[in-house]
C-alpha cells in the first residue's frame, strides 16, 4: 500500500510561519477571557456521539451530514466534537458545576471536525475559542459574550467587523411563528432548492439560512420572527440591545439569522467582516440555550456562549494586511570546528540554556563556513566560536551577529555569565 503524502482533505499543517498567528489569537482570547472572569477547561477530543445527537440536535446538518462517528473496539459509539457546547454542558453536569457559584464561565480552544465541503475557511478539522456562561438567565450575560468576542477581534485589530443580532425566541411562542412560515412557504415549495424541501419537513426554521439562489427571493419576503417576538423574549432582546448601546458597541438587527443548531432560543449573533455581504466568512456566533441543559438529562439551567473559528480570524487578520514574524529559533548559535569541540558546544550550549538562552550548536563536521551560515540564517544574536586555536586556549570567540558585528574572545568558563539573558 502507497502512503499518501498528503493531509487529509479539509485539514492543514500549522507549520512554525504560522504560528505567530495563532500565537496571537489564543493569547488574545486567554487575556480578553481573563478579563470577563472565565476559566478555562479542555474537554476530551471524542465524546459519547449521544452527547451531540441529542445536544446539537439530529435534524441539524452538524450532526445529519457532517459528524466523524465512529464505533470503538469496545462496541462504544464516539463522535470527533464537531462543537463545544454540548461537551462542556456534559461536563458541567458529570462535575456537578451546579454547586459552583453560578454562572460558570468557561472558555476553551477546541478542535472541531465536520466533514463539510472544504473551500477558503471552512475544513474538516477547525479550532474555535468557545465560551460558555453555564447557570444564568440574564440578558446581559447575552451582551456581555457578543462584547468579549467583539473585545479579542478588537485585541487583534480587527475593527471592521459587524455584530449582528437576533431573537428566536422561546420554543413555545416559536411553534406559532414556525406554523406561520410553513404557511408562507408551501405554495412555493416545488421551486425550491432540494435542501430547503427538506428543511420545510425536518427544521423550517433552517429554511430562513439558505444561502442557495433559488431561495433567496422567498426568503427575503419571509415573516420575520423578530419583529413577533413574545413579550418576555422582546423585554430580553430590548436589555441585549441597551447593554451593547451603553458599551458603544454596534450592532444591526438580522432578521435572518436563525443558526445551524437546534438549542438556541431568544438571542443569536454572529459577528461577520463588514465586506462580507452573504457572511460566509463569519468569524463567530453563538446564542444562548436554556433547554439544552434538561435536553442531556440535567435540571433547567440557563447558558449562552459562543465560538469563533481561529482559523478564519487568521485569514481576517492576513486580508487585513497583518504580518507577524516568526521568533528567532535561537539566540545563540555555537560553531565548533576543533578537536574536542563537539563536547565543549554540547557542555557549553546547557550552561548557556540554564540562564536562559535559547541555544543550538552547529552540526558536527561540516564546515566553519557552513555553520556560520546556519549560525546567520537562525537569527541568532550571538555566535560563539570555537576553534582549534581558541579551545587550545580554553576560550571561545563571542561574535555579535547585529549590526556591527564586534567579537571578542572569552574565557570558555565565563561565556554563559556574558550572555545570560538580563
Ligand atoms: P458554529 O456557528 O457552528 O457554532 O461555529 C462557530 C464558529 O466556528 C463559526 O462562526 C466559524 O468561525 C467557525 N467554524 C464553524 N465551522 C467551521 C469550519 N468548517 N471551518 C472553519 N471554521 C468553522 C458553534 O459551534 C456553537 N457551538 C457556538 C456556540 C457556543 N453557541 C453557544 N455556545
Amino acid at each position: 500500500m502507497t502512503i499518501k503524502l498528503q493531509a487529509p482533505r479539509g485539514t492543514q499543517d500549522v507549520l512554525p510561519d504560522a504560528q505567530p498567528y495563532w500565537l496571537a489569537v489564543t493569547t488574545a482570547a486567554k487575556q480578553t477571557t481573563k478579563l470577563h472572569g472565565f476559566q478555562r477547561i479542555d474537554t476530551p477530543v471524542f465524546e459519547d456521539a449521544a452527547v451531540f445527537e441529542k445536544g446539537s440536535g439530529d435534524t441539524t446538518d452538524i450532526v445529519e451530514k457532517e459528524m466523524y462517528t465512529f464505533e470503538d473496539r469496545g462496541g462504544d459509539l464516539l463522535a470527533l466534537t464537531p462543537e463545544g457546547t454540548p461537551a462542556i454542558c456534559r461536563a458541567y453536569l458529570e462535575h456537578g458545576m451546579a454547586s459552583w457559584p453560578q454562572p460558570v464561565r468557561l472558555y476553551t480552544t477546541h478542535q472541531m471536525f465536520r466533514y463539510d465541503r472544504p473551500q477558503k475557511g471552512r475544513y474538516r478539522q477547525h479550532t474555535q475559542i468557545d465560551c460558555e456562561v453555564i447557570g444564568s438567565y440574564d440578558a446581559l450575560v447575552d451582551a456581555e459574550c457578543i462584547a468579549l468576542l467583539w473585545e479579542i477581534l478588537q485585541r487583534l485589530n480587527l475593527s471592521e467587523i459587524e455584530v449582528r443580532l437576533g431573537s428566536i425566541d422561546d420554543p413555545g411562542p416559536r411553534r406559532a411563528y414556525i406554523e406561520r412560515l410553513k404557511d408562507y412557504y408551501r405554495p412555493h415549495l416545488s421551486r425550491l432548492s432540494e435542501d430547503s424541501q427538506r428543511r420545510f419537513e425536518r427544521n423550517p426554521l433552517r429554511l430562513l439560512d439558505s444561502k442557495d439562489d433559488r431561495d433567496l427571493e422567498y426568503k427575503e419576503h419571509a415573516p420575520k420572527l423578530v419583529d413577533q417576538l413574545s413579550d418576555a423574549a422582546a423585554a430580553h432582546h430590548a436589555i441585549v440591545c441597551s447593554a451593547l448601546e451603553s458599551a458603544g458597541i454596534a450592532y444591526r438587527i438580522d432578521p435572518m439569522l436563525v443558526r445551524g443548531l437546534d438549542y438556541y432560543n431568544r438571542t443569536v449573533f454572529e459577528i461577520v467582516p463588514t465586506d462580507d455581504e452573504r457572511a460566509q466568512g463569519t468569524l463567530g456566533g453563538g446564542g444562548r440555550y436554556d433547554g439544552l441543559m434538561e435536553i442531556l438529562g440535567g435540571p433547567p439551567t440557563g447558558g449562552m456562549g459562543f465560538g469563533s473559528g481561529i482559523e478564519r480570524i487568521i485569514l481576517e487578520m492576513q486580508k487585513r494586511g497583518a504580518t507577524l514574524q516568526p521568533e528567532a529559533h535561537a539566540e545563540v548559535f555555537i560553531v565548533h570546528r576543533a578537536e574536542g569541540g563537539p563536547a565543549a558546544a554540547f557542555r557549553l550550549a546547557s550552561q548557556l540554556r540554564r540562564v536562559g538562552r535559547a541555544t543550538i550548536v552547529g552540526e558536527s563536521g561540516r564546515s566553519m563556513k557552513s555553520q556560520m551560515r546556519s549560525a546567520n540564517a537562525s537569527g541568532a544574536s550571538f555566535a560563539v566560536i570555537l576553534g582549534d586555536d581558541e579551545l587550545a586556549r580554553g576560550a571561545a570567540i563571542v561574535k555579535d551577529l547585529r549590526d556591527g558585528g564586534e567579537q571578542a574572545e572569552v574565557a570558555l568558563d565565563a561565556v554563559a555569565a556574558r550572555l545570560a539573558a538580563d
